[in-house]
């Protein structure tokens, strides 16, 4: 055990780790895209959804600890990884090297900070009910928690529909990147699989984007209403 934790902590080790928690974020951030876009099929649709995920509490309890873990060593080891490299080059760079790096990887450390922030507001908004208590407690004609009304009247609010679609720009700025270097950081090196990792976060982040932009603007434009 004591071993692990030493292989873990090494920078190798740690980097390693940071890809594979990444690619679990990543895979949730995709299913609950595909569970939310059951919108688009009306209200019984979600909210059986939404009450099938919550009928095994053990199971929801075990996901939900399994996220948290996940996403509590992906950015305590990304931060103690950046501070390493800090240590390493105490004096920066006379000039900075921006011309091969895109936008999205110079912003890692800004986007994924942000999105922890939206990450913590959302939980506040839809699992708390703090930010909006109103539908919290209401219950559809077949009884389960009316999770689409609860959605539907998030996106009538114009700046619930602004600040959603800002953290979708994050969301895909920090998937595009973060999903391609997660799969080199773990792939054999190889020109062929390099170009296909190398595609593969811009499509994967492009349809979470664009899955999540369609519910937020259906409701906001009125094509779904409750
Ligand atoms: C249009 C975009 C989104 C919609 C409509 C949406 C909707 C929801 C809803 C309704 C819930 C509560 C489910 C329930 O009470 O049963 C929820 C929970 C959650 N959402 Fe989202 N979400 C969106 C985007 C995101 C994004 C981009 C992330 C992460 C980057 C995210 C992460 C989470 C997490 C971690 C939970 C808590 C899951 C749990 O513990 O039950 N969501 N979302």
């Amino acid at each position: 055990m004591t071993r692990l934790f030493t292989v873990l902590l090494t920078s190798l080790g740690s980097k390693v780790v940071v890809a594979l928690t990444g690619l679990g974020l990543a895979g949730f951030v995709v299913f609950h895209m595909l569970g939310n876009l059951q919108v688009f099929e009306g209200s019984e649709s979600l909210n059986t959804y939404a009450a099938f995920l919550r009928e095994l509490p053990i199971l929801l309890w075990s996901a939900r600890v399994g996220l948290l873990l996940i996403a509590v060593l992906h950015v305590g080891l990304t931060i103690r990884l950046a501070i390493h490299n800090r240590r390493a080059r105490p004096v920066p760079y006379a000039v900075r090297e921006y011309r091969k790096a895109s936008m999205a990887s110079r912003t890692m450390a800004l986007t994924g900070g942000l999105l922890l922030i939206f990450i913590i507001f959302h939980l506040l908004h839809f699992t708390a009910g703090v930010v909006d208590a109103s539908f919290s407690d209401r219950l559809d004609p077949r009884g389960h928690r009316d999770v689409y009304g609860k959605v539907i009247h998030a996106f009538q609010n114009p700046w619930f529909v602004v600040l959603y679609l800002a953290a979708q720009g994050l969301l895909g700025l920090h998937l595009s990147h973060g999903l391609s270097s997660s799969l080199q950081t773990l792939g054999l090196e190889h020109p062929l699989l390099n170009r296909l990792f190398r595609a593969a976060g811009p499509l994967v982040a492009g349809i979470v984007v664009l899955g999540n932009a369609a519910i937020i603007l259906a409701i906001a434009l009125g094509v779904l209403r409750a």
